[in-house]
């Protein structure tokens, strides 16, 4: 596979979309980012790798950190997270708040915001230190130590979380949040602003992707069926109201966040991240998703 020849024709033919999108401005400290750049960056099998194009700039993961944070708590807490949680794909925005209410506060998934949330208080009820422990556990993922949160993107998603914090409260008024709504969202702010490159993510997916193996970070263990499940989720709910798109176009598990950054891989073969800060309508990665598109087609390998 000439995944360097692929990857220059993915920067090439995704250039069409460099002008598509909108940068988020609803965190008013994103809407701070040059709207314009694009990395990628591909980890591959036999420690072999490609990069192209702003793939060492350092972004906000925003959601992708929800896979961090589930695999935490499921390290924790074993199959009773799912009495707190569900596995259906939403079809909802990220942040919608209807659902959770007809639902009784049980949310769809563990990457809706509702869902997140719930996540971000099972690591507060669990851990001592629940950012320090997120923290490491990133940096031993990524094997790069300098992975850090961005508390000015903290603290302006603070001030204009409005959404989060009903989202938390309507949590709570069910019963499915133990800790003060503050604290639970102080947190969920904070695991949002880590600031990580395309390099940094691929190799943080890499043991996601069976690259690396056993899956043992820090002091979080997951077992192949446990990673398995991590797994089907994101195929199913990583891209909210997109996902059966993403997996129609694309055909890989992933998670993508409103910083513009996408992780998707193929088990046993690779990790790709791209970024690119204008999101579509769906609050995805518009350049982003067509080079995920273009670079499954072109290469013939998705998982179907
Ligand atoms: O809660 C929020 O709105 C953001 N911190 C994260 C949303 C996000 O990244 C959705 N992903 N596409």
């Amino acid at each position: 596979m000439n995944y360097s020849q692929i990857l220059q024709k993915v920067y090439t033919e995704s250039q069409a979309y460099a002008s598509k999108g909108n940068i988020a401005n609803y965190i008013p400290e994103l809407s701070k980012v040059n709207p314009d750049q694009f990395g990628v960056f591909l980890q591959a099998k036999n420690d072999q790798h490609f990069e192209l194009g702003d793939s060492q700039e350092l972004f906000s993961i925003q959601s992708i950190s929800k896979v961090f944070t589930l695999s935490m708590a499921f390290s924790l807490l074993g199959e009773n997270i799912w009495k707190r949680i569900g596995v259906e794909p939403s079809g909802s925005p990220f942040n919608s708040i209807v659902q959770l209410e007809y639902e009784n506060g049980i949310p769809r998934n563990p990457f809706i915001n509702a869902g997140a949330l719930v996540i971000a208080d099972i690591l507060l009820s669990y851990l001592d230190n629940p950012k320090a422990e997120l923290l490491h556990f990133v940096q031993e993922l990524a094997q790069d130590k300098s992975i850090t949160f961005d508390p000015k993107i903290a603290q302006s998603e603070k001030e204009t979380g409005h959404h989060n914090a009903s989202l938390v409260h309507m949590l709570k008024a069910h019963r499915n949040i133990n800790n003060p709504c503050e604290d639970v969202l102080d947190f969920y702010y904070y695991q949002c602003s880590i600031a990580m490159n395309c390099k940094q993510l691929a190799q943080a997916f890499s043991p996601y992707a069976s690259l690396i193996e056993p899956f043992h970070f820090s002091s979080i263990t997951l077992s192949k069926s446990q990673v398995k499940r991590i797994n089907a989720i994101m195929l199913s709910c990583g891209f909210y109201d997109e996902s059966g798109e993403f997996a129609f176009k694309v055909g890989l598990p992933g998670k993508s966040g409103v910083g513009g950054g996408i992780i998707a891989f193929h088990p046993d073969k690779y990790t790709i991240a791209v970024w690119s800060p204008k999101l579509n309508k769906k609050g995805n990665s518009a350049r982003g998703m067509k080079a995920l598109e273009l670079f499954t087609t072109l290469s013939g390998q998705s998982i179907f």
